[in-house]
């Protein structure tokens, strides 16, 4: 799975030019992106700045040596990772950055996704995430049943109670599938009032998977 990861990540690397502003998304694969970029930067003096899509990219990319500026406009680049590659949409939100990383992806002139292949596994299933505003979560649930999905509040880990994002809100993992067009469906869920964002990605660049000996496009 590591292999998996990291030759994903090296898939996405061959993409970022020396002068770029990339965007850094969030979770286990685009860490070992994160690092690779800071090490090719060093390398091969090339100069890249990042726009991270959570605190947890901050702090990495801070320690891989690559300086982070906000979100002003212009983004040549986005690497990020996914749950679940489905066809033509990838689910996110595992990590709970999924606001965030729907700006910066969306935002970059080219978007490319990293995921071993596991994620592409047609068995493999993933629930649909909202990042919800904590006064709307109840009503937020109601709407999203008529939808005919099953939601459930995320509680964390190292912590009582819900899971609070970078941005203060709730989160909320919704079982059930992906009805008609992702684009579609992706609008639908953005209008319930309280809704912030959800974890439906149907545009997108390129999707590079990695497995045990390489890499390779969808
Ligand atoms: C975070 C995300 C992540 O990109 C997604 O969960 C994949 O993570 P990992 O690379 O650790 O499997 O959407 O919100």
């Amino acid at each position: 799975m590591t292999a998996a990861k990291e030759n994903a990540a090296r898939g996405a690397l061959e993409y970022v030019e020396d002068g770029m502003v990339v965007g850094l998304g969030s979770g286990t694969t685009t860490a070992y992106f994160v690092e690779m970029l800071g090490a090719k930067m060093k390398d091969e003096r090339i100069s890249a700045v990042g726009v991270v899509t959570s605190f947890d990219t901050e702090i990495l990319a801070k320690k891989a040596g690559i300086p982070v500026m906000p979100l002003e406009g212009k983004v040549d680049i986005a690497i990020d990772g996914a749950d679940i590659v489905g066809k033509r949409y990838v689910l996110k939100g595992g990590g709970g950055a999924l606001t965030r990383e729907k700006i910066v992806d969306y935002a970059a002139e080219k978007f490319i996704v990293i995921a071993d292949e596991g994620k592409a596994d047609p068995g493999k299933s993933y629930p649909v995430v909202l990042e919800v505003v904590p006064f709307a979560y109840q009503y937020v649930m109601g709407e999203v049943r008529k939808l005919g999905l099953e939601p459930e509040l995320r509680v964390g880990g190292k912590k009582l109670g819900p899971v609070v994002t970078d941005n203060s809100n709730f989160i909320l993992d919704c079982r059930g599938e992906v009805k008609g067009e992702p684009e579609e469906f992706e609008k639908i869920l953005n209008v319930i009032p309280g809704v912030v964002e959800n974890g439906v990605f149907s545009k997108y660049w390129k999707i590079i998977i990695g497995n045990e000996t390489g890499h390779y496009e969808i």
